[in-house]
């Protein structure tokens, strides 16, 4: 699978997360925190967790999180890592959609929902998926979502307008796999420091990905019943430098060269359950 396969390279960047955690870092931005509003005493679920730092930062400001996430490697290292700083949260391996379906049956639910950077490009099923996390969520609980512009998906690494902009689901087979953004990153995706770690990683399996536009996500989560109490669009992308010439601005913010017009590279989601 080639999210198993990428894992490793990708925390093998990540630097002192140890160090970093007990000396009280942590790793969400400002963005999905303002979205998140306050965690004390909340029960969230951390939806394609990946590694899990973000869990366990958010843990660490008094949510009690539960990551699930579809690759072994991920839930292991997120695993390892939460008992390593002594942080009280849990991780389970599932799909997505299997996960929120047998969560619904078992009656369980939370107050929060999390999703951030790089999750809806691997739906399939966005209609799925938003009826999965209206019907895991709490009276009143929020979900929030926080992840790449698809504005920003027309463009090649050079800025050359190549493609339609994302609609449907329509499925992108990237035979190249899922990529050393951390390692491209350049340090953008590695608040602990960045690592020299695993050099030139080639991913030997391919993977899908699915292009959705940015209404078909928020019409997916009203359709399911949710109230959509902000959306916002943000003219740099956190963390990754995507593009060509890329500048970096304080918190980690990458925004385009100044002969680039604006465009949003990311967006954040709020929508509550009544
Ligand atoms: C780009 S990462 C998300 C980044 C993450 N928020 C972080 O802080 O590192 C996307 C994650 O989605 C997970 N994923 C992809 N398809 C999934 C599925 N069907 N069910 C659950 N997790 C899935 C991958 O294993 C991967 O860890």
């Amino acid at each position: 699978m080639s999210w198993n396969a990428v894992v490793r390279a990708h925390d093998s960047h990540r630097g002192d997360l140890l160090r970093f955690f007990s000396e009280g870092g942590s790793t969400p931005f400002r963005e999905e925190l303002d979205l998140l509003g306050e965690l004390e005493g909340k029960s969230l679920i951390h939806l394609q967790c990946n590694s899990g730092g973000d869990s366990i930062s958010l843990a660490r400001l008094g949510a009690t999180v539960t990551g699930v996430d579809l690759s072994d490697e991920a839930v292991s290292s997120a695993r390892a890592l939460a008992e390593k700083t002594g942080t009280r949260a849990a991780f389970e391996r599932a799909d997505v959609y299997d996960w929120l379906a047998e969560a619904l049956r078992e009656g369980r639910h939370f107050d929060v929902a999390f999703a951030s950077y790089g999750v809806i490009c691997w739906l399939s099923d966005l209609r799925r998926w938003a009826r999965g996390i209206a019907g895991i969520l709490n009276p009143g609980g929020r979900f929030v979502l926080i992840d790449f512009h698809p504005a920003a998906d027309i463009f090649d690494g050079d800025w050359n307008h190549v493609s339609d902009y994302p609609y449907g689901g329509e499925p992108l087979l990237l035979e190249e796999g899922v990529g050393d953004y951390v390692a491209a990153s350049d340090g953008g995706l590695a608040p602990a420091g960045f690592a020299e770690g695993i050099r030139d990683f080639e991913n030997p399996e391919g993977c899908y990905l699915f292009r959705w536009g940015l209404g078909e996500v928020v019409t997916a989560l009203a359709e399911a019943g949710l109230r959509i109490t902000a959306l916002e669009e943000y003219p740099y992308a956190n963390g990754e430098r995507k593009f060509a010439g890329m500048r970096e601005l304080p918190s980690r913010r990458m925004v385009p060269p100044e002969h680039i017009p604006k465009i949003p590279l990311m967006y954040g989601i709020r929508a509550e359950k009544g």
